[in-house]
C-alpha cells in the first residue's frame, strides 16, 4: 500500500479542476408506491401529488453503501478512461455508511482496487456530494493532487421506519461518483457556495447510535436509530436556502440563470424543486429531475442525476451546470461547473 504525499511545493497554483468522468448505480430491485400501500397508510395519488415520487431502488440485505459506491466508482472511472491504480484519494459521502468505522472509502478502495489512494468519508447528509466535491477540487485545484474520486452513496432504506408513513415512502438507495482532474481547457468547477446551521439539528436526524445515545436495548426499543424528519419545516428551509445559495453562487461568479445550461438540485421533493425554479424566475425545464424514480437518495442524490444527465445527453461539452443541495445538519450549498472541455 503506498501513501501519498501531498508536494507543498505547487501547493496555491489553482489549477483548474474538471469531471473527467461520472458513473452512478441503482440496486435493481424497485419499490413503486403501490408496494407502500400494502405496508403503511397511505396512496400512490398522496405520495405523487406532495413528493413527485413513482418509485425507488431498494438495496439486497447483502448489499452495502460501500458494494454501490464501489460499483458507481468503477463506472466513473471506465467514463474517465482511468485505471483505479491512479486514484490518489477516495472520499465519501454518506449518512449511511457500512459500520461506524472504519471509513466506507477504504472499504471502497479495497473492493475497486484503488491501492495508491488515502480514504475517508465526509458526513453533510443531503449535501455530502457537493461538499466532497468542493473538497476533492481544492486538493487538485491546489497541485496537490492529480486524480481525485468522489462518491456519494447511501443504504436510506438502512435507517428507514417502515412503520412511519411520513418518512418510508421518500427515500431510496444508490450512489453516484465523479473523477476530478486537473484540465486545460475550460474552466471546469467553478464557484462553490456552502452553509450550515446547527442550531436546526433536530428537525433532520438520526438520534440513536452516537454519543449522545449509544446504542442500547433502550435505543432500539424506542426505535432511535430511524431518521426522524419535521417534513414541513425541512420544506420550508429547503427552498430559502438553496435559492439564496444558487443567487449567491450566481453574483460570486458573475454569471445568471440564464448562462446556466442546466440546474442539478437535490432531489427530495419535485415541489421543493418547482418553489426553487419560481423564486429564481427559471423554466422548470432548466431543472434536471429525476426524484419521480429514485425518491431521496440522500448524499448519492445529486451523483446520480448528474451522471444521468450526461450520459443522457442532457449536459454537453462547454455547458454551465449548478448543482444545488440541501439536508440535515442544516447543511446547503451550490456549485457552479462548466461541463467537458478537457484537453
Ligand atoms: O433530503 C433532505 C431534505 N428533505 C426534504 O427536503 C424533505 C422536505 N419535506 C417534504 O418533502 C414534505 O414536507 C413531506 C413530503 C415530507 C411531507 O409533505 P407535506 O405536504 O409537508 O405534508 P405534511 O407533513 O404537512 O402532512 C400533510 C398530511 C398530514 O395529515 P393531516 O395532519 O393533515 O391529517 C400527514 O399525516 O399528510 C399526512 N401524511 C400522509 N398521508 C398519506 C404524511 N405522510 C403521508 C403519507 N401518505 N405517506
Amino acid at each position: 500500500m503506498s501513501v501519498v504525499s501531498i508536494n507543498p511545493d505547487v501547493m496555491g497554483e489553482s489549477r483548474r479542476v474538471c469531471i473527467a468522468g461520472t458513473g452512478s448505480y441503482a440496486p435493481e430491485r424497485v419499490m413503486t408506491n403501490a408496494d407502500f400501500e400494502k405496508i403503511v397508510d397511505t396512496s400512490d395519488e398522496w405520495i405523487v401529488t406532495r413528493t413527485g415520487i413513482r418509485e425507488r431502488h431498494m438495496a439486497r440485505d447483502d448489499e452495502t453503501t460501500s458494494d454501490m459506491a464501489a460499483e458507481a466508482a468503477r463506472r466513473a472511472l471506465a467514463a474517465a478512461g482511468i485505471g483505479p491504480e491512479e486514484v490518489q484519494m477516495i472520499v465519501v459521502a454518506t449518512i449511511t455508511p457500512d459500520m461506524p468505522f472504519p471509513n466506507t472509502g477504504c472499504l471502497v478502495q479495497d473492493k475497486i482496487g484503488a491501492r495508491g489512494a488515502f480514504c475517508f468519508d465526509v458526513e453533510a447528509a443531503c449535501s455530502g456530494f457537493v461538499y466532497a466535491l468542493e473538497l476533492g477540487r481544492q486538493y487538485v485545484s491546489s497541485g496537490a493532487l492529480d486524480t481525485v474520486l468522489v462518491i456519494g452513496a447511501e443504504k436510506m432504506s438502512s435507517m428507514t421506519d417502515w412503520t412511519d408513513r411520513s418518512t418510508c415512502v421518500l427515500f431510496g438507495d444508490g450512489a453516484g461518483a465523479a473523477v476530478l482532474r486537473p484540465c486545460r481547457r475550460g474552466r471546469g468547477l467553478m464557484t462553490s457556495v456552502m452553509g450550515s446551521d446547527g442550531s436546526l439539528a433536530e428537525l433532520l436526524m438520526v438520534p440513536g447510535g452516537g454519543s449522545r445515545n449509544p446504542t442500547s436495548h433502550e435505543t432500539v426499543d424506542k426505535g432511535l436509530h430511524y431518521l426522524k424528519m419535521e417534513g414541513r419545516e425541512v420544506f420550508k428551509y429547503a427552498v430559502n436556502n438553496m435559492t439564496a445559495a444558487a443567487r449567491e453562487a450566481l453574483e460570486k461568479s458573475g454569471l445568471s440563470l440564464e448562462d446556466v445550461a442546466c440546474v442539478i438540485p437535490h432531489q427530495a421533493n419535485v415541489r421543493i424543486i418547482q418553489a426553487i425554479a419560481q423564486r429564481l424566475h427559471a423554466p422548470i425545464e432548466k431543472f434536471f429531475i429525476n426524484v419521480d424514480r429514485y425518491g431521496n437518495t440522500s448524499g448519492a442524490s445529486v451523483g446520480i442525476a448528474m451522471d444521468e444527465a450526461v450520459r443522457g445527453g442532457r449536459v454537453k461539452a462547454g455547458d454551465v451546470v449548478m448543482l444545488l443541495v440541501f439536508g440535515g445538519g442544516f447543511t446547503w450549498g451550490c456549485s457552479l461547473l462548466e461541463w467537458g472541455k478537457r484537453s
